[in-house]
């Protein structure tokens, strides 16, 4: 037997930027309660069962494994997002791309596609601040276009549509006033793919050919055919990526292009209207 008190301090054991916190996220999954509780009640003895689960948990996260996949879960804006190794979980700088997203200035019943939309952390967040949106997400993988649906079915959020689709595939035929984009955007091989979280997501979801920009040429270029006029394109990407991207919304006729930066202050999203 354990207190609460006593399993908190195993947050010693563990690695990553915020041990303690993950400790505490894992120890409210085992217990199914809130942070509250743990300070409320440290005397509060685990079972045998629950410390066999904890001490398999952190053995795999001092392997390396995210707090997010032993849980099966992630907070991203208001939500609380089913995740799997398939996609990406989901970060708190792409809540950045929703908030500006959600100040551009654009017409009543919006039609939105969100484009590699993973576990739909962005889809899903604009559909609950604008309910008069129509949301549309598509992402290549079926295992992860379900896994989105989950999250939707989770918030019972029915003007959200997700698809299977490569990008704008079985988008055709159709236009929208705001398209957005997390695609993958990391060089194969950089150092960052070998550290951390990045280890144990897909790769599909993190790397793209062409130094990291293939999908975001690919995304730019097609993105006028599906713009309505005066039609947004809200796109993340890394770090050092920002000019490169403003340079292509330019060249593929985007005007109003800006950026802004993510949490840490770097230029991580750029935008561009499209005026016909
Ligand atoms: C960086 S993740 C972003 C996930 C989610 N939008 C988020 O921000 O958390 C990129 C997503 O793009 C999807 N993807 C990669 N290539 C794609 C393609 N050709 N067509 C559609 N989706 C693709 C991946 O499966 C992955 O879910």
């Amino acid at each position: 037997m354990s207190s609460i008190a006593k399993t908190l301090l195993l947050y010693k054991t563990l690695p990553g930027d915020n041990p303690r916190y993950d400790m505490e996220l894992l120890l409210c999954e085992l217990l199914e309660c809130q942070p509250a509780y743990l300070r409320t009640w440290p005397e509060t003895e685990l079972t045998v069962e629950q410390l066999e689960t904890l001490h398999e948990w952190l053995a795999r996260r001092i392997d390396g494994e995210p707090v997010a996949h032993l849980i099966g879960r992630q907070a991203f804006w208001t939500l609380d997002l089913l995740v799997s190794p398939d996609t990406l979980i989901p970060r708190q700088d792409t809540e950045v791309l929703v908030e500006r997203a959600l100040a551009l200035s654009l017409p009543i019943g919006t039609h939105v596609l969100d484009l590699g939309t993973g576990t739909g952390a962005i889809a899903l967040s604009l559909a609950t601040e604008k309910p008069d949106w129509k949301v549309f997400g598509c992402d290549f993988k079926a295992s992860v276009v379900e896994l989105a649906q989950k999250n939707a079915d989770k918030y019972q959020l029915s003007k959200v549509e997700f698809f299977q689709s490569d990008w704008f595939e079985k988008a055709a035929g159709h236009t929208f006033d705001l398209i957005v984009s997390n695609p993958p955007y990391i060089a194969p091989k950089d150092k960052h793919l070998y550290e951390g979280d990045l280890c144990f997501e897909a790769n599909s979801a993190l790397v793209a050919e062409d130094k990291g920009l293939a999908d975001i040429r690919h995304i730019v270029s097609r993105a006028p055919a599906y713009l309505n006029d005066s039609g947004w394109l809200v796109l993340e990407h890394g770090y050092d990526q920002a000019e490169a991207v403003k340079r292509l919304l330019i060249e593929n006729g985007f005007s109003a292009v800006e950026g802004c930066q993510d949490l840490g202050g770097n230029d991580r999203i750029s935008l561009g209207q499209y005026i016909r």
